[in-house]
């Protein structure tokens, strides 16, 4: 893909005019997913969650991710498979296929494959299929943790093992876990799953704590936590998988507060509770590219055993009586004058351009998160293995953001 504006190389205009600008670009190292581009490779490194797994069913759906179109279906053993689309024979799409114990069944002459792409049935060819074993439909390898299912679209002998996290292990018997494709978190809802940007815009804003007290605290209505509009003083440190920020906060009524969010590579997020709830943070997202032009969020939550969050979920759009409003009913003047995450996201373009940016102090999270990437896809390319891969390892890993309250100093002293 080029970037969307070539102009003529004319000299630039020293006061700015924006006549004669030179060409505007970005990084496609980082922002293209596609097979063979460097990012999309060093992305085909992890496990990445493609659905929610009580939406796969016996129907196929189709699945875009990492730019390459897949069909997804559950067998009738409960095997999830996700096989390209092209039937094998003659090119159908197993879209319009018919799914029974065994595997998926194309509609044009019957050819049958099971989860892992081999050709079980051929009803037409003698015998339903003398050299059926020399066909198989290309696919990719699935695994189902946290109510969402994970697919693996890189290098066979590579394969990592799927992560498992401390928060979702061993869980209370009050606790249950929650997973949910919904766009709420960029402030979209439901109705939305695809979001318009490429993903890296979505993950950059992850150890971007500054925005919080802008678009979140202060430019309009209060979205989240008052207190969040205090400004914060942020720190970043290196990880075993990422960047980790704390952002610092003095409170008026005299606590003081470290909140510590995590960038795990290649694309996970754990946000602290927005509504400064002391303590670890019980949820993690996931930002999964689609193509180079849109990706997705995936979210696994902590909740009550006994709730339905599917009906009690938080909203993130607020207009005038501060009132929760679904990003799909708001006319765009409401989205002008109530932005959140989504319209400044996505008003960064399709892919922003870095070569149009100028980068401040408060950018140090961003400019850290690209060198470390850039890192891994030098890693990738060099035959290594990047950040946060392992084999054979199944211990949970720790996440530990969270919500981190120091008590008033008058109160330690008494
Ligand atoms: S095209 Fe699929 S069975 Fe013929
Ligand atoms: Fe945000």
């Amino acid at each position: 893909m080029e970037p969307y504006m070539k102009v003529a190389n004319i000299k630039s205009h020293p006061e700015g005019n924006a006549y004669g600008r030179p060409t505007q670009t970005y990084d496609s190292e980082l922002v293209f997913v596609g097979p063979g581009t460097p990012g999309g490779e060093y992305l085909r490194r992890y496990w990445h969650p493609v659905a929610v797994s009580k939406n796969v069913t016996t129907r196929p759906q189709e699945v875009r991710i990492l730019g390459e179109d897949l069909i997804l279906f559950r067998d009738g053993r409960g095997r999830p498979g996700l096989l390209l689309p092209r039937c094998a024979h003659r090119g159908t799409s197993l879209f319009y296929g018919k799914v029974d114990d065994e595997g998926i069944r194309c509609c044009y002459h019957g050819w049958q494959f099971d989860v892992q792409g081999r050709c079980i049935d051929q009803p037409c060819e003698p015998e339903r299929g003398l050299h059926r074993d020399k066909v198989r439909q290309p696919w990719y390898p699935v695994e189902e943790r946290y109510g969402l299912v994970f697919a693996y679209m890189g290098p066979p002998d590579k394969t990592p093992d799927l992560p498992r996290w401390d928060i979702f292990e061993d869980l209370p018997a009050e606790v249950k876990l929650f997973a949910t494709d919904s766009s709420f978190s960029v402030g979209g809802d439901d109705s939305v799953k695809i979001l318009p940007w490429n993903w890296l815009q979505d993950w950059e804003n992850t150890l971007d704590p500054f925005h919080v007290q802008v678009l979140h605290s202060t430019f309009t209505a209060t979205q989240f936590a008052k207190e969040m509009a205090v400004m914060p003083k942020v720190s970043y440190e290196m990880t075993e998988h990422g960047i980790r920020y704390t952002a610092y906060r003095q409170l008026p009524d005299g606590r003081e507060l470290d909140r510590r969010s995590p960038a795990i590579f290649p694309n996970i997020i754990s946000t602290p509770d927005v509504h400064l709830q002391a303590g670890l943070s019980t949820t993690m997202g996931w930002v999964v590219p689609v193509d180079d032009t849109h990706h997705r969020r995936f979210h696994v939550m902590r909740v009550p055993a006994d709730s339905d969050p599917s009906v009690t979920r938080p909203r993130q759009m607020y207009t005038e009586q501060n009132r929760p409003k679904r990003w799909i009913d708001m006319t765009e003047e409401e989205r002008q004058q109530w932005p959140s995450d989504w319209e400044a996201q996505c008003g960064q373009g399709p892919i922003t351009l870095h070569s149009e940016e100028h980068l401040g102090t408060t950018d140090q999270g961003i400019a850290m998160l690209r060198r470390l990437m850039r890192k891994q896809i030098r890693l990738v390319q060099e035959g290594k293995d990047p950040i946060g891969v392992s084999f054979g390892d199944e211990s949970p890993r720790v996440v530990g953001s969270g919500n981190f309250f120091r008590a008033a100093e008058s109160e330690v002293e008494k």
